[in-house]
């Protein structure tokens, strides 16, 4: 039986190792509060659980004890499975935040079948895939993309099945169901003659997405709230009269309650027989569709960098797709129509294309640089023209 405390600025660790029955934690327990007291200030505990292979009534006592004292900044993590057991039929898992224990997963033997820019994707067997994070992605950004996932789905989108978390090596993964199928881009790429075929699905994910009313309540979050947060973050890059820029298009956006993908660009939707499915989905919320459309717009038509990588098609190619996809949305209203809504969803388009800088605060300066460039170019350049555009959106009623 051994414990060990590690605290690194409050966020304190303690783990529990061996068998702690009834003798070891009469022996233990002193030890635990001392060393606890010891460490200096403690704004969060997390009791680690992953060595501990039996607990006893005493050994539940500490836990209630630890839970008394740190209140709603103490957890427990990494309960194996007979431990859990425990924990559940006691009712403990009712009065303190309780995770079970990941699965260990290796991707050794596995095939690599996809890869974007977050995380590799491989095959586990006939039925399921994994999806496997780059290192130091956190548990919030798994447990975001996993609960959209089941939320869209329960929504009535098509995507594939999300099951656990798992942890590969240092890594964390996620297992969704395995799609028969490919991306549109591999799909549109082999057969560039179906591309109006093509064209008209990748419409009908849209309006079918962007038909489904978010409830109050949901735990979706609202897409405004992300883009201004991710505005305020990229702050540093650009001049403030430029970013109010941006501030006023992501203000003056009608408010919408829709589901919204954020990035369903080619790559991210699999055709499965005739069906295209909805795959990625860690950027779900609600809002107006023009966000959504202007994001799209924003990858398959104006993306900075290794274009054919990230969408998977040649750009001249990705482009008539998408011009395409935009008239089967609005099917049925007139030329000069669309090309006003085109109109309106590139300037929405600009803020993604810049406030993706968000997602990491370590970009090679090159990057940055590009950005900046570009952003003169279709930002600082054209504020007059942004602010006129920006007068016309209550125009778009859903
Ligand atoms: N459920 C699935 N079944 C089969 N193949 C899949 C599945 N999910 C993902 N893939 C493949 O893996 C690739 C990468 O997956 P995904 O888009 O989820 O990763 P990502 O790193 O988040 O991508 P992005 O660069 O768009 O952020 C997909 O383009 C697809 O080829
Ligand atoms: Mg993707």
């Amino acid at each position: 039986m051994e414990i060990s405390v590690n605290n690194i600025n409050g966020l304190a660790t303690l783990k529990i190792i061996g068998r702690l029955d009834t003798y070891a934690a009469s022996k233990i327990a002193g030890q635990i509060t001392q060393e606890l007291e010891e460490c200096g200030e403690i704004r969060q505990l997390v009791c680690d659980l992953e060595e501990l292979d039996y607990i006893s009534s005493s050994g539940l006592r500490i836990m209630l004890g630890l839970a008394k004292k740190y209140k709603n900044n103490f957890s427990i993590i990494e309960a194996n499975p007979t431990v859990y057991q425990v924990f559940e039929t006691t009712g403990f898992v009712k009065l303190m935040k309780i995770e079970k224990a990941l699965r260990r997963l290796s991707v050794e033997e596995c095939q690599e079948i996809g890869k974007g820019g977050v995380g590799v994707v491989y095959r586990l067997d006939d039925d399921t895939i994994i999806k496997v994070f780059r290192e130091g992605t956190t548990m919030q950004e798994l447990k975001n993309e996993i609960n959209m996932a089941k939320e869209a789905f329960v929504m009535g989108m098509p995507t594939a099945i999300s099951f656990d978390i798992v942890r590969v090596g240092n890594q964390y993964g996620l297992v969704y169901e395995l799609l028969n199928a490919e991306t549109l881009s591999a799909c549109l790429k082999r057969n560039p003659e179906r591309l109006e075929e093509l064209a008209k699905l990748y419409a009908g994910l849209f309006r079918q997405l962007h038909s489904i009313e978010v409830p109050q309540g949901s735990s979706i979050p609202s897409v405004l709230e992300n883009e201004i947060k991710a505005i305020n973050h990229i702050g540093r890059y650009f001049d403030q009269e430029s970013l109010d820029i941006l501030m006023e298009i992501v203000k003056s956006i009608p408010k919408g309650n829709r589901l919204l993908h954020c990035d369903l660009q080619s790559k991210n939707a699999m055709l499965q027989g005739d069906e295209l499915m909805l795959i990625d989905m860690g950027e779900v919320g609600y809002g107006h569709p023009l966000t959504d459309l202007g994001h799209s717009y924003s990858a398959m038509v104006t993306l900075l960098g290794d274009y054919a990588s990230i969408i998977g098609l040649p750009q001249e190619l990705a482009v008539k797709l998408w011009h395409r996809m935009i008239h089967h949305y609005f099917e049925g209203a007139s030329e000069e129509e669309i090309t006003h809504r085109i109109h309106q969803i590139e300037v929405v388009s600009c803020v993604r294309a810049f406030s993706w800088l968000s997602l990491s605060d370590s970009f090679p300066e090159e990057v940055i640089r590009m950005c900046q460039d570009a952003f003169k170019e279709r930002v600082a350049d054209r504020k007059d023209y942004i602010k006129q555009i920006c007068s016309t959106f209550g125009d778009w009623e859903m």
